[in-house]
Protein backbone atom coordinates (compact mmCIF):
# COMPACT_ATOMS: atom_id res chain seq x y z
CA UNK A 1 0.00 0.00 0.00
CA UNK A 2 2.89 2.40 1.16
CA UNK A 3 4.36 1.65 -2.51
CA UNK A 4 0.81 2.20 -4.27
CA UNK A 5 1.24 6.10 -2.36
CA UNK A 6 4.88 6.39 -3.12
CA UNK A 7 4.32 5.69 -7.10
CA UNK A 8 1.79 8.20 -7.12
CA UNK A 9 2.25 10.93 -9.70
CA UNK A 10 3.09 14.39 -8.34
CA UNK A 11 -0.07 16.74 -7.99
CA UNK A 12 0.11 19.32 -11.06
CA UNK A 13 0.38 23.03 -8.82
CA UNK A 14 -0.38 26.31 -10.11
CA UNK A 15 3.01 27.57 -7.65
CA UNK A 16 5.89 28.55 -10.61
CA UNK A 17 4.97 31.03 -13.33
CA UNK A 18 5.72 28.37 -16.22
CA UNK A 19 3.14 25.94 -14.76
CA UNK A 20 -0.07 29.16 -15.14
CA UNK A 21 1.38 30.52 -18.11
CA UNK A 22 0.93 26.53 -19.71
CA UNK A 23 -2.88 26.14 -17.64
CA UNK A 24 -4.07 29.58 -18.97
CA UNK A 25 -3.20 28.37 -22.24
CA UNK A 26 -4.61 25.17 -21.88
CA UNK A 27 -7.69 26.24 -20.52
CA UNK A 28 -7.92 28.89 -23.36
CA UNK A 29 -6.88 26.22 -26.30
CA UNK A 30 -10.03 23.94 -25.01
CA UNK A 31 -12.41 26.99 -25.34
CA UNK A 32 -11.41 28.15 -28.70
CA UNK A 33 -11.39 24.85 -29.89
CA UNK A 34 -15.07 23.98 -28.59
CA UNK A 35 -15.91 27.36 -30.13
CA UNK A 36 -14.62 26.72 -33.61
CA UNK A 37 -16.22 23.15 -33.65
CA UNK A 38 -19.81 24.56 -32.30
CA UNK A 39 -19.34 27.31 -34.70
CA UNK A 40 -18.68 24.80 -37.49
CA UNK A 41 -21.52 22.78 -36.46
CA UNK A 42 -24.29 25.57 -36.38
CA UNK A 43 -23.20 27.42 -39.51
CA UNK A 44 -22.66 24.06 -41.71
CA UNK A 45 -26.54 24.12 -42.64
CA UNK A 46 -26.34 27.88 -43.06
CA UNK A 47 -22.98 27.66 -45.06
CA UNK A 48 -25.14 25.40 -47.37
CA UNK A 49 -27.97 27.42 -47.87
CA UNK A 50 -25.89 30.22 -48.92
CA UNK A 51 -23.55 28.83 -51.13
CA UNK A 52 -26.79 26.98 -52.86
CA UNK A 53 -28.45 30.87 -52.70
CA UNK A 54 -25.60 31.94 -54.73
CA UNK A 55 -25.73 29.01 -56.94
CA UNK A 56 -29.18 30.11 -57.85
CA UNK A 57 -28.40 33.79 -58.11
CA UNK A 58 -25.04 32.31 -60.54
CA UNK A 59 -28.02 29.96 -62.61
CA UNK A 60 -30.38 32.77 -63.33
CA UNK A 61 -27.23 35.31 -64.25
CA UNK A 62 -26.30 32.91 -66.33
CA UNK A 63 -29.35 31.73 -67.98
CA UNK A 64 -29.86 35.91 -68.59
CA UNK A 65 -26.49 36.30 -70.33
CA UNK A 66 -26.99 33.84 -72.61
CA UNK A 67 -30.49 34.77 -73.75
CA UNK A 68 -28.66 38.84 -74.26
CA UNK A 69 -26.35 36.82 -76.64
CA UNK A 70 -29.09 34.60 -78.24
CA UNK A 71 -30.79 37.56 -79.28
CA UNK A 72 -27.77 39.25 -80.60
CA UNK A 73 -26.37 35.94 -82.71
CA UNK A 74 -30.26 34.82 -83.72
CA UNK A 75 -32.79 37.30 -83.65
CA UNK A 76 -35.15 35.43 -84.96
CA UNK A 77 -37.05 31.93 -83.70
CA UNK A 78 -35.23 28.98 -83.82
CA UNK A 79 -36.17 25.89 -85.98
CA UNK A 80 -33.70 22.74 -86.23
CA UNK A 81 -31.94 22.78 -89.16
CA UNK A 82 -32.05 26.18 -89.88
CA UNK A 83 -28.81 29.00 -90.31
CA UNK A 84 -30.20 30.63 -86.33
CA UNK A 85 -30.16 26.90 -84.96
CA UNK A 86 -26.98 26.07 -86.09
CA UNK A 87 -25.84 29.56 -84.80
CA UNK A 88 -27.65 28.81 -81.53
CA UNK A 89 -26.07 24.99 -81.00
CA UNK A 90 -22.67 27.11 -81.69
CA UNK A 91 -23.30 29.37 -78.59
CA UNK A 92 -24.72 26.62 -76.61
CA UNK A 93 -21.30 24.76 -77.04
CA UNK A 94 -19.43 28.16 -76.17
CA UNK A 95 -21.49 29.32 -73.55
CA UNK A 96 -21.68 26.13 -70.91
CA UNK A 97 -20.86 27.75 -67.76
CA UNK A 98 -18.42 24.85 -66.12
CA UNK A 99 -18.43 23.85 -63.00
CA UNK A 100 -20.56 20.97 -63.20
CA UNK A 101 -23.25 23.26 -64.39
CA UNK A 102 -25.22 22.50 -68.14
CA UNK A 103 -26.28 25.26 -70.15
CA UNK A 104 -29.43 24.07 -73.15
CA UNK A 105 -31.80 25.73 -74.72
CA UNK A 106 -35.33 24.09 -74.92
CA UNK A 107 -38.24 25.18 -77.38
CA UNK A 108 -42.12 26.46 -76.39
CA UNK A 109 -43.21 22.40 -75.84
CA UNK A 110 -39.80 21.85 -73.56
CA UNK A 111 -38.23 19.86 -76.58
CA UNK A 112 -34.59 20.11 -76.48
CA UNK A 113 -33.15 22.14 -79.33
CA UNK A 114 -29.65 23.05 -78.58
CA UNK A 115 -27.50 21.55 -75.80
CA UNK A 116 -23.55 20.55 -75.31
CA UNK A 117 -22.51 17.21 -77.00
CA UNK A 118 -19.66 16.66 -74.77
CA UNK A 119 -21.79 16.61 -71.48
CA UNK A 120 -25.62 15.43 -72.83
CA UNK A 121 -25.21 11.97 -74.60
CA UNK A 122 -28.39 11.24 -76.73
CA UNK A 123 -28.90 10.13 -79.85
CA UNK A 124 -32.61 11.14 -79.88
CA UNK A 125 -33.09 14.94 -81.85
CA UNK A 126 -35.63 17.04 -80.05
CA UNK A 127 -36.05 15.16 -77.60
CA UNK A 128 -38.98 15.70 -75.40
CA UNK A 129 -38.01 17.14 -71.73
CA UNK A 130 -41.94 18.38 -71.29
CA UNK A 131 -42.80 15.15 -69.24
CA UNK A 132 -39.66 15.44 -66.70
CA UNK A 133 -40.85 15.62 -63.23
CA UNK A 134 -39.56 18.03 -60.66
CA UNK A 135 -40.13 17.94 -57.00
CA UNK A 136 -39.49 21.50 -55.47
CA UNK A 137 -37.84 22.11 -51.89
CA UNK A 138 -38.62 23.18 -49.87
CA UNK A 139 -42.36 22.28 -50.66
CA UNK A 140 -42.18 19.22 -51.60
CA UNK A 141 -44.13 20.00 -54.44
CA UNK A 142 -44.40 17.96 -57.62
CA UNK A 143 -44.77 19.83 -61.07
CA UNK A 144 -43.57 19.03 -64.87
CA UNK A 145 -41.18 20.67 -66.43
CA UNK A 146 -43.34 22.03 -68.97
CA UNK A 147 -45.10 23.54 -66.32
CA UNK A 148 -42.04 25.42 -65.12
CA UNK A 149 -42.80 28.92 -65.33
CA UNK A 150 -39.30 30.63 -66.85
CA UNK A 151 -37.96 33.27 -65.08
CA UNK A 152 -37.54 30.92 -62.19
CA UNK A 153 -34.55 29.68 -60.14
CA UNK A 154 -34.68 27.01 -57.86
CA UNK A 155 -34.01 23.64 -56.25
CA UNK A 156 -35.81 20.49 -57.17
CA UNK A 157 -35.02 16.89 -57.52
CA UNK A 158 -35.18 15.62 -60.91
CA UNK A 159 -34.73 12.62 -63.55
CA UNK A 160 -32.23 15.06 -65.45
CA UNK A 161 -29.89 14.41 -63.02
CA UNK A 162 -28.77 12.01 -60.38
CA UNK A 163 -30.28 14.18 -56.98
CA UNK A 164 -31.09 17.52 -56.69
CA UNK A 165 -30.04 20.51 -58.83
CA UNK A 166 -30.40 24.13 -58.83
CA UNK A 167 -32.43 24.80 -62.04
CA UNK A 168 -33.11 28.04 -63.89
CA UNK A 169 -35.26 28.58 -66.91
CA UNK A 170 -35.62 32.19 -68.59
CA UNK A 171 -37.74 32.85 -71.52
CA UNK A 172 -36.76 33.89 -75.07
CA UNK A 173 -39.87 34.90 -76.54
CA UNK A 174 -38.20 36.50 -79.98
CA UNK A 175 -36.35 33.04 -80.59
CA UNK A 176 -39.75 31.01 -79.30
CA UNK A 177 -36.86 28.87 -76.90
CA UNK A 178 -36.26 28.71 -73.01
CA UNK A 179 -32.83 28.58 -72.15
CA UNK A 180 -32.27 25.83 -69.04
CA UNK A 181 -28.97 25.85 -67.09
CA UNK A 182 -28.83 22.92 -64.45
CA UNK A 183 -26.39 22.35 -61.49
CA UNK A 184 -25.94 19.72 -59.62
CA UNK A 185 -26.77 20.03 -55.91
CA UNK A 186 -23.30 17.74 -55.77
CA UNK A 187 -21.37 20.71 -56.78
CA UNK A 188 -22.77 22.72 -54.00
CA UNK A 189 -22.40 20.50 -51.54
CA UNK A 190 -19.20 20.04 -52.39
CA UNK A 191 -18.18 24.04 -52.53
CA UNK A 192 -19.81 24.17 -49.09
CA UNK A 193 -17.39 21.57 -47.78
CA UNK A 194 -14.48 23.29 -49.62
CA UNK A 195 -15.70 26.59 -47.67
CA UNK A 196 -15.87 24.64 -44.68
CA UNK A 197 -12.45 23.15 -44.40
CA UNK A 198 -10.98 26.78 -45.80
CA UNK A 199 -12.77 28.06 -42.91
CA UNK A 200 -11.86 25.14 -40.41
CA UNK A 201 -8.39 26.10 -41.03
CA UNK A 202 -8.89 29.93 -41.19
CA UNK A 203 -10.34 29.32 -37.52
CA UNK A 204 -7.94 27.41 -36.80
CA UNK A 205 -4.92 29.51 -37.76
CA UNK A 206 -6.99 32.60 -36.09
CA UNK A 207 -7.48 30.10 -32.55
CA UNK A 208 -3.60 29.75 -33.15
CA UNK A 209 -3.10 33.24 -33.01
CA UNK A 210 -5.03 33.96 -30.20
CA UNK A 211 -3.05 31.29 -28.50
CA UNK A 212 0.30 33.23 -29.36
CA UNK A 213 -0.86 36.17 -28.25
CA UNK A 214 -2.17 34.41 -24.98
CA UNK A 215 1.43 32.95 -24.47
CA UNK A 216 3.15 36.12 -24.66
CA UNK A 217 0.78 38.42 -23.31
CA UNK A 218 0.46 35.81 -19.90
CA UNK A 219 4.24 35.50 -20.14
CA UNK A 220 4.36 39.24 -20.20
CA UNK A 221 2.09 39.77 -17.40
CA UNK A 222 3.39 37.11 -15.40
CA UNK A 223 6.69 38.60 -15.59
CA UNK A 224 5.41 42.61 -15.41
CA UNK A 225 3.52 41.21 -11.99
CA UNK A 226 6.77 38.65 -10.97
CA UNK A 227 8.45 42.20 -11.13
CA UNK A 228 5.93 44.10 -9.04
CA UNK A 229 6.17 41.83 -6.05
CA UNK A 230 9.74 41.65 -5.89
CA UNK A 231 10.09 45.31 -5.64
CA UNK A 232 7.08 44.93 -2.86
CA UNK A 233 8.80 42.01 -1.64
CA UNK A 234 12.42 44.38 -1.57
CA UNK A 235 10.07 47.52 0.12
CA UNK A 236 9.19 44.99 2.47
CA UNK A 237 11.95 43.77 3.36
CA UNK A 238 13.85 47.07 3.67
CA UNK A 239 10.83 48.01 6.03
CA UNK A 240 11.38 44.94 8.40
CA UNK A 241 15.17 45.30 8.16
CA UNK A 242 14.71 48.98 9.58
CA UNK A 243 12.47 48.04 11.90
CA UNK A 244 14.31 45.43 13.32
CA UNK A 245 17.80 47.35 13.05
CA UNK A 246 16.09 49.50 15.00
CA UNK A 247 14.64 47.66 17.47
CA UNK A 248 17.98 46.12 18.10
CA UNK A 249 19.48 49.70 18.75
CA UNK A 250 16.72 50.52 20.92
CA UNK A 251 17.53 46.83 22.96
CA UNK A 252 20.91 47.25 23.02
CA UNK A 253 21.17 50.67 24.27
CA UNK A 254 18.30 50.28 26.97
CA UNK A 255 20.75 46.74 27.91
CA UNK A 256 23.51 49.09 28.08
CA UNK A 257 22.13 51.25 29.70
CA UNK A 258 20.66 49.11 32.49
CA UNK A 259 24.30 47.68 33.14
CA UNK A 260 25.32 51.36 33.39
CA UNK A 261 22.75 52.27 35.80
CA UNK A 262 24.10 49.13 38.10
CA UNK A 263 27.54 49.99 37.43
CA UNK A 264 26.70 53.32 39.04
CA UNK A 265 26.55 51.48 42.22
CA UNK A 266 30.22 50.16 42.05
CA UNK A 267 32.65 52.15 43.28
CA UNK A 268 34.58 51.73 39.77
CA UNK A 269 35.86 54.97 38.11
CA UNK A 270 35.39 56.55 34.79
CA UNK A 271 34.46 53.88 31.65
CA UNK A 272 35.07 50.70 33.21
CA UNK A 273 32.21 49.15 31.17
CA UNK A 274 33.10 50.72 27.59
CA UNK A 275 37.09 49.14 28.57
CA UNK A 276 35.10 45.52 29.33
CA UNK A 277 33.43 46.06 26.14
CA UNK A 278 36.78 46.48 24.17
CA UNK A 279 39.28 44.40 25.93
CA UNK A 280 36.35 40.95 25.44
CA UNK A 281 36.19 42.39 21.81
CA UNK A 282 40.40 41.88 21.92
CA UNK A 283 40.16 38.57 23.06
CA UNK A 284 37.28 37.17 21.35
CA UNK A 285 39.23 38.18 17.85
CA UNK A 286 42.66 36.78 18.65
CA UNK A 287 40.57 33.44 19.96
CA UNK A 288 38.55 33.18 16.44
CA UNK A 289 40.43 30.89 15.04
CA UNK A 290 40.60 28.88 18.16
CA UNK A 291 37.32 28.30 19.06
CA UNK A 292 34.31 27.50 16.33
CA UNK A 293 31.86 28.86 18.19
CA UNK A 294 33.30 32.53 18.16
CA UNK A 295 31.72 34.47 15.26
CA UNK A 296 31.56 38.11 13.97
CA UNK A 297 27.65 38.24 15.53
CA UNK A 298 29.32 36.19 18.65
CA UNK A 299 31.33 39.18 19.28
CA UNK A 300 29.19 41.69 18.77
CA UNK A 301 26.70 39.88 21.21
CA UNK A 302 29.90 39.88 23.84
CA UNK A 303 30.70 42.75 23.61
CA UNK A 304 27.15 43.99 25.08
CA UNK A 305 26.83 40.99 27.29
CA UNK A 306 30.35 41.62 28.73
CA UNK A 307 28.62 45.07 30.46
CA UNK A 308 26.20 43.20 32.04
CA UNK A 309 28.11 41.06 34.08
CA UNK A 310 27.74 43.13 37.15
CA UNK A 311 24.34 43.85 37.44
CA UNK A 312 23.17 41.78 39.81
CA UNK A 313 25.86 44.36 42.62
CA UNK A 314 22.12 46.42 42.48
CA UNK A 315 21.36 43.97 45.00
CA UNK A 316 24.03 44.41 47.02
CA UNK A 317 23.67 46.41 50.13
CA UNK A 318 25.88 49.81 50.09
CA UNK A 319 27.37 49.23 53.38
CA UNK A 320 28.85 46.07 51.71
CA UNK A 321 29.39 47.12 48.13
CA UNK A 322 30.81 50.72 48.91
CA UNK A 323 32.92 49.25 51.98
CA UNK A 324 36.49 50.62 51.51
CA UNK A 325 38.20 47.44 53.83
CA UNK A 326 38.05 43.81 53.79
CA UNK A 327 34.52 42.34 53.64
CA UNK A 328 33.69 39.80 56.53
CA UNK A 329 33.15 36.16 55.66
CA UNK A 330 29.27 36.62 55.54
CA UNK A 331 29.93 40.34 53.98
CA UNK A 332 31.48 38.45 51.23
CA UNK A 333 28.77 35.84 50.87
CA UNK A 334 26.34 38.35 50.57
CA UNK A 335 28.81 40.30 48.32
CA UNK A 336 29.19 36.56 46.09
CA UNK A 337 25.50 36.73 45.64
CA UNK A 338 25.96 39.69 43.01
CA UNK A 339 26.18 36.88 39.80
CA UNK A 340 22.93 35.40 40.61
CA UNK A 341 21.23 37.98 41.71
CA UNK A 342 22.21 39.39 38.04
CA UNK A 343 21.39 36.13 35.98
CA UNK A 344 18.23 35.99 37.89
CA UNK A 345 17.30 39.60 36.44
CA UNK A 346 18.08 38.44 32.92
CA UNK A 347 16.15 35.34 33.29
CA UNK A 348 13.17 37.45 34.21
CA UNK A 349 13.94 39.50 31.39
CA UNK A 350 14.20 36.53 28.80
CA UNK A 351 10.73 34.83 30.42
CA UNK A 352 9.12 38.43 28.95
CA UNK A 353 10.63 38.37 25.65
CA UNK A 354 11.63 34.99 24.73
CA UNK A 355 14.60 33.22 23.62
CA UNK A 356 17.40 35.90 22.75
CA UNK A 357 20.95 35.37 21.74
CA UNK A 358 22.08 38.21 23.71
CA UNK A 359 20.11 37.64 26.47
CA UNK A 360 21.00 34.23 27.24
CA UNK A 361 24.86 35.41 26.42
CA UNK A 362 24.26 37.34 29.25
CA UNK A 363 23.40 35.38 31.82
CA UNK A 364 25.81 33.04 31.29
CA UNK A 365 28.39 36.11 31.98
CA UNK A 366 26.24 37.10 34.75
CA UNK A 367 26.08 33.83 36.19
CA UNK A 368 29.80 32.86 35.53
CA UNK A 369 32.02 35.67 35.49
CA UNK A 370 33.80 34.67 38.75
CA UNK A 371 33.94 31.17 38.36
CA UNK A 372 37.81 29.58 37.68
CA UNK A 373 39.37 27.36 35.46
CA UNK A 374 40.47 25.22 38.16
CA UNK A 375 37.01 25.31 39.82
CA UNK A 376 37.54 27.33 42.99
CA UNK A 377 35.63 30.17 41.81
CA UNK A 378 31.70 30.79 42.39
CA UNK A 379 28.74 30.66 42.62
CA UNK A 380 28.86 26.66 41.61
CA UNK A 381 32.63 26.11 41.51
CA UNK A 382 32.48 25.31 37.84
CA UNK A 383 35.44 24.15 35.95
CA UNK A 384 37.44 24.28 32.22
CA UNK A 385 34.91 23.65 29.87
CA UNK A 386 32.25 23.87 32.14
CA UNK A 387 32.57 27.75 32.31
CA UNK A 388 30.93 29.27 29.08
CA UNK A 389 33.27 30.54 27.40
CA UNK A 390 31.93 34.28 26.93
CA UNK A 391 32.60 34.20 30.66
CA UNK A 392 35.80 32.92 31.03
CA UNK A 393 36.81 35.78 28.59
CA UNK A 394 34.70 38.45 30.63
CA UNK A 395 36.68 36.99 34.06
CA UNK A 396 40.49 37.26 32.57
CA UNK A 397 39.11 41.38 30.45
CA UNK A 398 37.45 42.21 34.44
CA UNK A 399 40.31 40.78 36.32
CA UNK A 400 42.90 43.35 33.96
CA UNK A 401 40.63 46.23 34.73
CA UNK A 402 39.92 45.66 38.30
CA UNK A 403 44.21 45.34 38.78
CA UNK A 404 44.41 48.47 36.54
CA UNK A 405 42.14 51.06 38.11
CA UNK A 406 41.84 52.74 41.52
CA UNK A 407 39.05 51.42 43.70
CA UNK A 408 38.06 52.82 47.27
CA UNK A 409 40.16 50.21 48.91
CA UNK A 410 43.06 50.14 46.53
CA UNK A 411 45.24 52.25 44.01
CA UNK A 412 45.32 51.04 40.70
CA UNK A 413 48.07 48.83 39.32
CA UNK A 414 50.35 49.43 36.64
CA UNK A 415 49.81 47.26 33.06
CA UNK A 416 53.06 45.26 34.06
CA UNK A 417 51.99 44.35 37.15
CA UNK A 418 48.50 43.36 35.68
CA UNK A 419 50.23 41.26 32.93
CA UNK A 420 52.25 39.24 36.18
CA UNK A 421 49.05 38.53 37.99
CA UNK A 422 47.02 37.46 35.09
CA UNK A 423 50.08 34.83 33.74
CA UNK A 424 50.55 33.56 37.45
CA UNK A 425 46.86 32.72 37.30
CA UNK A 426 47.11 30.63 33.62
CA UNK A 427 45.17 27.32 34.42
CA UNK A 428 44.08 28.44 38.07
CA UNK A 429 42.05 31.36 37.35
CA UNK A 430 42.01 31.76 34.01
CA UNK A 431 41.78 29.36 30.57
CA UNK A 432 44.70 28.72 29.48
CA UNK A 433 43.91 29.79 25.93
CA UNK A 434 42.27 33.01 27.13
CA UNK A 435 45.60 33.84 29.12
CA UNK A 436 48.03 32.70 25.93
CA UNK A 437 45.77 35.05 23.78
CA UNK A 438 46.03 37.82 26.34
CA UNK A 439 49.24 37.97 26.55
CA UNK A 440 49.27 38.07 22.62
CA UNK A 441 47.19 41.14 22.50
CA UNK A 442 48.16 42.92 26.26
CA UNK A 443 50.13 45.84 24.40
CA UNK A 444 46.46 46.23 22.99
CA UNK A 445 45.03 46.14 26.14
CA UNK A 446 47.32 48.84 27.53
CA UNK A 447 47.02 51.24 24.68
CA UNK A 448 43.23 50.80 24.99
CA UNK A 449 43.23 51.52 28.88
CA UNK A 450 45.84 54.30 28.50
CA UNK A 451 43.20 56.38 26.29
CA UNK A 452 40.13 55.34 28.04
CA UNK A 453 41.62 56.50 31.68
CA UNK A 454 42.90 59.77 29.77
CA UNK A 455 39.57 60.13 28.27
CA UNK A 456 37.83 59.47 31.31
CA UNK A 457 40.28 61.55 33.88
CA UNK A 458 42.66 59.57 36.14
CA UNK A 459 41.36 61.26 39.32
CA UNK A 460 37.47 61.11 38.26
CA UNK A 461 35.24 60.18 41.06
CA UNK A 462 32.22 57.80 40.31
CA UNK A 463 28.80 60.54 41.55
CA UNK A 464 27.68 57.40 43.73
CA UNK A 465 31.15 57.70 45.70
CA UNK A 466 30.81 61.07 45.79
CA UNK A 467 27.39 61.29 47.44
CA UNK A 468 28.93 58.68 50.05
CA UNK A 469 31.81 60.40 51.10
CA UNK A 470 29.94 63.46 51.28
CA UNK A 471 27.17 62.15 53.45
CA UNK A 472 30.10 60.17 55.03
CA UNK A 473 31.60 63.91 55.82
CA UNK A 474 28.42 65.11 57.21
CA UNK A 475 27.67 62.62 59.61
CA UNK A 476 31.05 63.11 61.27
CA UNK A 477 30.58 67.19 61.41
CA UNK A 478 27.34 66.45 63.36
CA UNK A 479 29.17 63.79 65.33
CA UNK A 480 31.90 66.29 65.80
FE1 LIG B 1 31.30 40.66 39.41
FE1 LIG C 1 33.33 44.51 36.75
Amino acid sequence: MAQQFQNRPPKFRLRTRGSLVAATVLLQGVVIGLGCLATLQLSKTELEAGVRGRMMERAAKQAGDFVQRLREASPGPIRRGTPEWERAEKLVEESQPGDGATLMLLDQAAHMLCYPRGEIQTSVPNLDMSQQRLKLYPSGEEIELAQLRPAAALLADTTLASGPVVLAMLDAPAQRAKVLVLQPHQTIRESARAMSSRALLWTALAGAGVLVITVLGSILLVRRYDSILVRANQQLQEELDRRVRRGLNIRNALVFGLAKLADYRDTDTGRHLERICTYCELLAKELKGEFGEITRSWIENLKLASSMHDIGKVGVADAILLKPGKLSPEERRLMELHSLIGADTLIAIRRRVGDDTLINMAIQVALSHHERYDGTGYPYGLQGEQIPLAARIVALADMYDALTSRRVYKDALGHDEACRIIKASRGTHFDPRIADAFDRVKGQFDAVRAEMHAAASSDETPPLVLAVERAQAAARRQAA
